[in-house]
C-alpha cells in the first residue's frame, strides 16, 4: 500500500470513461477534465469544472490519461507460474501444467506468497476489479482475502470445486466440500470489497452431486455469483456430452442444476450452438472473453457477433495461465484480432467498455465500478499516452477518441505497462515513482 488518502481530492487531466447507459459505445472524453473524490473513496463528480463546493480541495494535476480501473472477469491467481507452458491443448494442458501447480497451493505459505505477487501485479496493470479462480483449498483463497488488506483490490472468488477428474489433492467429494465451502461463504461475508462466487471449475471436474449442490446454492443466496467454464474446446465438449448424455448441450448441463441465471459468469463461450446463445440471453448471464488464452491455447475463436446480436453481456478477463498476460491493453488488442479473423471489427469504445462496465456488470456492481461517475467507487488509473516508441505522436495525430484509445492497445511501450498508478477506493495504492509525476 503507498498511502491512504483521508483527505478529499481533485484529478484533473484527461479523462475517458464509458457510460452507463446502454452498450452502445457511449463514453465522455475531456481533454482537461475532472474528477472529484471525497474522503470515502467515492467520487462527487466528473466534468470540465470544479463546482464551487468542491473549488477548496487539493487539486492534483496530471499529464497522463485518467480512465476507470479494469475489471478483470476472469483469471486464475495459482496459474501465475502455468503461464508459457509449452505445446498443449486444453486438457492435456491442464492435467501436465495447470493441475500440478494448483496441488501446490494447499501450502498456506506458499499461497500466501503467490497471492500477494498476483495482487501486486494486476494491480500495476491497472485491474482494480476481478473475477479470480482459487483453488479446492480454503487456505489458498484464504491467502488471497488475506493479501488483499494491502492492496484494497475489489475481488470475486470461491472455493473452486471439483470431485473427479484431477489429482486426489485437488479434490473434496461432496460433504467434504459443502464444508470447505460454507465456511468460506461464512468469513467472507465480513470482508468489505469482496463477494463470494460459487466457483464449480467445469462440468469435467463435477459430479452430478457438485453440481446440483451449486445450484441449490446459487438459488438460496440471491449475494453469490456463480463462476465456470463453457464450450472452450471441441474436445472438452465431447467429453462432457458423453459424460452428460441426457441433456441437449453444454450449456443445458449448467441449466438443468439451476446454474444458468443472471448471476452467472461463464468464461470462453467460443463454440456455442445457436440455441445455447438464446438460452444465454434469456437467462441474462455474462460471456467473460479470454482471448488469450483462446489464442494461447488454440481454443477457437470468439464470435463477438454472436453475443452483441443477441445482446448478452460481454466482459475481458486475462485467464492467466492459460492467457499469456495481465495487461487488460494486451488483452483487448487480442480481442481486436481474434475478431478480425473472424471477418468482424471490434470498435475500441467496445473493447473498453467490456473491460470496464461490461465486468462491473458480470459481477452485479454496476452501481458501485466500471465506470467514473458520481457515487462510484473512486477505482482508477493513470495511463502514460506518452510511453510508446514515438512519444505521444500517434495519440495526438488520432483524430477522434476511438482512434486514440486503438492506439493505447497496438503501440504498446516496451515495457508492455502504460499504466503509471492505480487508485482503488480513491487511495493511491501503487504508482510508478519516476513516471506517474505523483
Ligand atoms: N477449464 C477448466 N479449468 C480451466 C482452466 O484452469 N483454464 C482454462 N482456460 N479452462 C479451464
Ligand atoms: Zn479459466
Amino acid at each position: 500500500m503507498v498511502s491512504e488518502q483521508k483527505e478529499p481530492f481533485v484529478i484533473r487531466g484527461k479523462l475517458f470513461t464509458s457510460l452507463d447507459d446502454g452498450e452502445n459505445n457511449e463514453y465522455l472524453y475531456d481533454d482537461n477534465g475532472v474528477m472529484v473524490v471525497n474522503n470515502e473513496g467515492r467520487i462527487l463528480f466528473v466534468g470540465s469544472t470544479v463546482p464551487d463546493e468542491y473549488s477548496h480541495y487539493k487539486v492534483v494535476n496530471t499529464q497522463h490519461l485518467i480512465i476507470p480501473g479494469f475489471v478483470d472477469a476472469h483469471v486464475h491467481y495459482p496459474q501465475l507460474p502455468v503461464i508459457a507452458s509449452y505445446g498443449a491443448s486444453l486438457l492435456e494442458w491442464l492435467d501436465k501444467y495447470t493441475f500440478p501447480e494448483e496441488v501446490r497451493y494447499g501450502d498456506r505459505s506458499y499461497a500466501v506468497a503467490r497471492a500477494a505477487k498476483f495482487l501486486a501485479l494486476i494491480l500495476e496493470k491497472g485491474v482494480t476489479s476481478a473475477a479470480v479462480f482459487s483453488t479446492i483449498h480454503d487456505v489458498a483463497l484464504e491467502a488471497l482475502q488475506v493479501s488483499n488488506r494491502d492492496f484494497g483490490l475489489n475481488l470475486v472468488s470461491g472455493i473452486t470445486g471439483m470431485d473427479r477428474g484431477a489429482p486426489d489433492q485437488l479434490l473434496a467429494d461432496l460433504p467434504a466440500f459443502k464444508e470447505i465451502n460454507q465456511k468460506a461463504i461464512e468469513r467472507s461475508r465480513d470482508i468489505e470489497r469482496f463477494s463470494y462466487a460459487i466457483t464449480p471449475r467445469f462440468a469435467l471436474s463435477c459430479s452430478e452431486k457438485m453440481l446440483d449442490y451449486c445450484g441449490q446454492l446459487l438459488e438460496s443466496d440471491q449475494s453469490l455469483l456463480m463462476q465456470t467454464h463453457i464450450n472452450e474446446t471441441e474436445d472438452e465438449i465431447l467429453a462432457t456430452a458423453a459424460l452428460f448424455p441426457k441433456v441437449s448441450d453444454y450449456l443445458d448441463v449448467y441449466a438443468s442444476f439451476g446454474l444458468l441465471g443472471n448471476r452467472s459468469l461463464f468464461a470462453h463461450g467460443i463454440h456455442n450452438t445457436k440455441l445455447e446463445y438464446e438460452k444465454w440471453a434469456a437467462a441474462g448471464a455474462s460471456v467473460i472473453h479470454c482471448p488469450t488464452s483462446n489464442t494461447f491455447l488454440g481454443s477457437g475463436l470468439f464470435d463477438a457477433n454472436g453475443y452483441i446480436s443477441k445482446e448478452i453481456n460481454v466482459s475481458l478477463g486475462s485467464d492467466v495461465g492459460g492467457g499469456f498476460s495481465l495487461n487488460p491493453f494486451v488483452t483487448m488488442a487480442e480481442a481486436y484480432k481474434v475478431a478480425k479473423l473472424r471477418g468482424q471489427v471490434l470498435c475500441p469504445l467496445r473493447l473498453m467498455y467490456w473491460h470496464t462496465l461490461g465486468g462491473a456488470k458480470a459481477i452485479h456492481q454496476e452501481e458501485s465500478v466500471g465506470s467514473l461517475a458520481p457515487g462510484k467507487y473512486a477505482d482508477f488509473c493513470l495511463v502514460d499516452i506518452t510511453s510508446d516508441d514515438v512519444g505521444s505522436e500517434i495519440w495526438e495525430r488520432a483524430a477522434t477518441v476511438q482512434d486514440k484509445l486503438f492506439s493505447l492497445m497496438f503501440a504498446m511501450p516496451d515495457s508492455k505497462n502504460r499504466i503509471v498508478a492505480t487508485f482503488t477506493a480513491g487511495i493511491l495504492r501503487w504508482h510508478d515513482k519516476i513516471q506517474s509525476g505523483l
